[in-house]
């Protein structure tokens, strides 16, 4: 999904920020101004980003008076180089997001938020009593990539109806090193689930082999998966739900400012009735969900991990080689900060390789080989970014053996840049 929530905003809503920003907090706090930021009173839950206001110069839309608030936001130390909470995971559900969602997809102000073991419990039994009654005795297919919120529909449907249940896991080459095969124990061997493994390596990365544009290779990342699973959803007989794990801030999202993936991205034509038992549920909820159905921890908590995968961190055409220096540096990062405590601590973290060389020194000869970038960055929601200052002792270690393990890198480098003014991935 794309997290920038910039061009979308009008002109009114860019103002009704600059006034805001320009206002003394007493008279924010007294009257928050209508509309966008409703209610906000807090500079972390502002709603708007340091880029959006970039991109509305950029666009030229900006007044010469919006020119000179927006430069002195620049020049305010504080909001310099974090950026603020965007409002779709705000919980308040502004005007805005609520506009044009059917009253099925909206969560009642009545339901309590999902927090503990016993809430979470609650929940699973309510759920698995209405998935009864909606599927019957019928059919139910679903794309299990293994992040958490497709893991989770997966365990719920399998409680609910067991092997009424097809899980489909599309492999496409571009998964973390040991993910495919979890997906496998743990639906397969521990759930007894009826699942469909599709190794479909060589499909993607030939149709990928010396695409560089970051655009394109997401457009032909997302076609072929919707392909191959169109193809095993055809195999099947007398499928007539599709199940997604479509959550609450898909919802907002897709109606508030872009269309998300997740939201009516599979096959129209297959003319399913759609599954969406954790559509109401936020984040942190699913993930309560999920451990309390006994999902592993690393499933549950796992970091953000982008649809298109390793494919976004192979920059430039992807090559295998290339694809596997990614995989087992990203492996080696993951080790360590488990190790070191890192792991619950910093938001997101992986290895990128770029598709150029340098010169180093191996065993007296030259080598002209390539490169690991870094990238440990905390954040709220991905809309901006700050840099996890990693222990240099850890870093030694993490480099060390990336330089002794991963064959054809010379060079470690550590990402110092936020976002704004980079994003968290490369492409
Ligand atoms: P950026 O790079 O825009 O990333 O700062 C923000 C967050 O979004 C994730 N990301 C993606 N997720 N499909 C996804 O499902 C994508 O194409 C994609 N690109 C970025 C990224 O990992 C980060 O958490």
């Amino acid at each position: 999904c794309d997290f920038n929530p910039i061009s979308d905003l009008t002109a009114t809503e860019v103002r009704e920020f600059l006034c805001w920003l320009t206002a003394p907090a007493a008279i924010i706090n007294k009257a928050p101004s209508a509309g966008l930021f409703d209610g906000q009173t807090d500079e972390n839950e502002m709603g708007v980003s340091y880029a959006a206001i970039d991109k509305y110069i950029k666009t030229g839309r900006a007044s010469e008076r919006d020119k000179r608030i927006i430069d002195r936001y620049h020049r305010r130390s504080e909001h310099k180089r974090v950026g603020v909470k965007h409002y779709k995971e705000k919980e308040g559900d502004s005007k805005m997001e609520k506009k044009g969602i059917k009253p099925e997809d909206l969560r009642p102000e009545s339901m309590e938020r999902i927090s503990t073991p016993e809430l979470a419990k609650a929940f699973i039994d309510e759920q698995v009593k209405a998935l009864r009654e909606q599927i019957g005795d019928k059919k139910v297919l679903l794309a299990l990539s293994g992040g958490v919120d497709s893991s989770v529909v997966a365990a719920l449907l399998i409680k609910a109806i067991g092997k009424q249940l097809t899980c489909v896991h599309v492999n496409h080459g571009l998964l973390r090193k040991g993910e495919p095969e979890q997906v496998v124990a743990v639906f397969r061997d521990q759930m007894d689930a009826n699942l469909i493994y599709v190794d479909a390596v060589d499909r993607f990365l030939d149709k990928l082999a010396g695409v560089s544009d970051p655009e394109k290779k997401r457009k032909i990342i997302g076609k072929e998966f919707i392909e191959v699973f169109a193809e095993e959803a055809k195999k099947q007989d007398g499928i007539s739900f599709l199940g997604q794990g479509t959550i609450y801030p898909d919802i907002l999202e897709s109606h508030g400012v872009k269309s998300h993936h997740n939201v009516g991205g599979l096959p129209e034509e297959l003319n399913f009735e759609l599954v969406e038992p954790v559509k109401l549920l936020y984040k942190d909820e699913v993930r309560l969900v999920g451990k309390q159905l006994g999902l592993p921890d690393n499933m549950v908590y796992r970091q953000p991990f982008p649809g298109p995968g390793l494919g976004v961190r192979c920059v430039g055409a992807i090559t295998r080689d290339r694809l596997e220096q990614v995989r087992e540096s990203d492996a080696i990062l993951r080790d360590e900060f488990a190790k070191n405590g890192l792991e619950g601590k910093v938001w997101q973290y992986f290895t990128v390789v770029p598709d150029i060389t340098s010169t180093g020194i191996k065993d007296g000869k030259r080598t002209d080989d390539r490169m690991v970038i870094i990238r440990a960055v905390n954040s709220v929601d991905a809309t901006s970014a700050t840099i996890e200052e990693i222990p240099y002792a850890v870093l030694h270690v993490i480099v060390d053996r990336i330089l002794a393990e991963v064959p054809g890198i010379n060079r470690v480098l550590y990402d110092l840049s936020p976002k704004p003014i980079a994003t968290i991935e490369y492409e």
